[in-house]
């Protein structure tokens, strides 16, 4: 079981939520972390009340979808710490709306944040993992990686999409020592919902002939408010994941997560859908 301690650890989206909540469980465990987001006073707040000596954590500030923000942090890192020994890609939002009134654009934003960024940025840390013959790579999918609803489509096609290249990725880097793994979040109370309704509300105010349907979505997320988890429940699975010498392909939680990709796996799709009245 590797320890934690010591190991460099590169967050993105750490500014709240279950990034933040990941870099306060490992630095209890005495990693050393490098912490991304765009918010850079929370960042640097996290950093101070971390480590206030600044000696085992660095706040990098950036937007994930630039290029030279990707690069800068993978540099900065190197330069501070030496190696990267995990990256957890977390940082998303989350695009809700009926497809036939979402621009592309902001379609393609979603993609760009949730998928390409993230690739783009694996890329930059694996090659210095696979010299050195470890590493490992923990992907925040999301339940919705495998349930799509409606009036959120694009959003889980960007989580289906973490699913496929999750999969290849532990392949083509276990021969190389570098794990891979995904971890799939159920319903957590961070400002995921918030920045979601920020994405969303051009494309939400004006839903026309979706309206009741969007109330009865509306609905269903305030009934799974009950059962939420917290972010630690997420931090706790990727610890779990990097302490394994030899990671699940895919974790999941809180205990509700677990139930609906149960369900998801037994049920036949219209029954699924009539189940948790997804269809009408
Ligand atoms: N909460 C849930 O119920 C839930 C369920 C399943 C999966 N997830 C997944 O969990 C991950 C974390 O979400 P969360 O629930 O913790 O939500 P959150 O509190 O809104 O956190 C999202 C994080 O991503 C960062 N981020 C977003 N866009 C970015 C960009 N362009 N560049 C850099 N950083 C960016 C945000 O930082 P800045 O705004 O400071 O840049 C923030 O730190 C996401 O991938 C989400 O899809 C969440």
């Amino acid at each position: 079981m590797p320890a934690l301690s010591g190991q460099v650890v590169v967050i993105t989206g750490a500014s709240s939520g279950i990034g933040e909540a990941t870099a306060r469980r490992l630095a209890r465990a005495g990693s050393k972390l490098v912490l991304a987001a765009r918010r850079l006073d929370r960042l640097e707040a996290l950093a101070r009340e971390l480590d206030p000596t600044g000696a085992s954590i660095l706040a990098v500030p950036g937007d994930i979808t630039d290029d030279t923000d990707r690069r800068r942090l993978v540099a900065e890192a190197l330069k501070k710490f030496g190696r990267i020994d995990a990256l957890v890609n977390n940082a998303g939002y989350g695009t809700r709306g009926a497809l036939e009134m979402v621009p592309v654009d902001a379609i393609r934003s979603n993609f760009e944040t949730n998928v390409f960024s993230l690739l783009a940025l694996t890329q930059l840390a694996v090659p210095q993992m696979r010299e050195r013959g470890s590493g490992c790579i923990v992907n925040i999918g999301s339940v919705a990686g495998r349930i799509a609803r409606p009036l959120s489509s694009i959003y889980d096609a960007t989580k289906h999409a973490l699913e496929a290249f999750t999969d290849g990725l532990r392949g083509e880097l276990q021969p190389f020592g570098v794990r891979v793994t995904l971890i799939r979040p159920g319903f957590i109370k961070t400002e995921f919902i918030a920045a979601a309704d920020k994405a969303s509300d051009e494309y939400l105010a004006n839903i026309g002939p979706y309206a009741p349907f969007w109330e009865d979505s509306r609905a269903g997320v305030q009934k799974l408010r009950r059962v939420a988890g917290v972010p630690d429940d997420i931090a706790k699975l990727v610890e779990c994941a990097l302490r394994s010498d030899n990671p699940a392909p895919r974790y999941s939680g809180p205990f509700h997560a677990k139930i609906f990709l149960l369900l998801k796996w037994l049920l036949p799709d219209r029954l699924f859908e009539f189940a948790l009245r997804l269809k009408k």
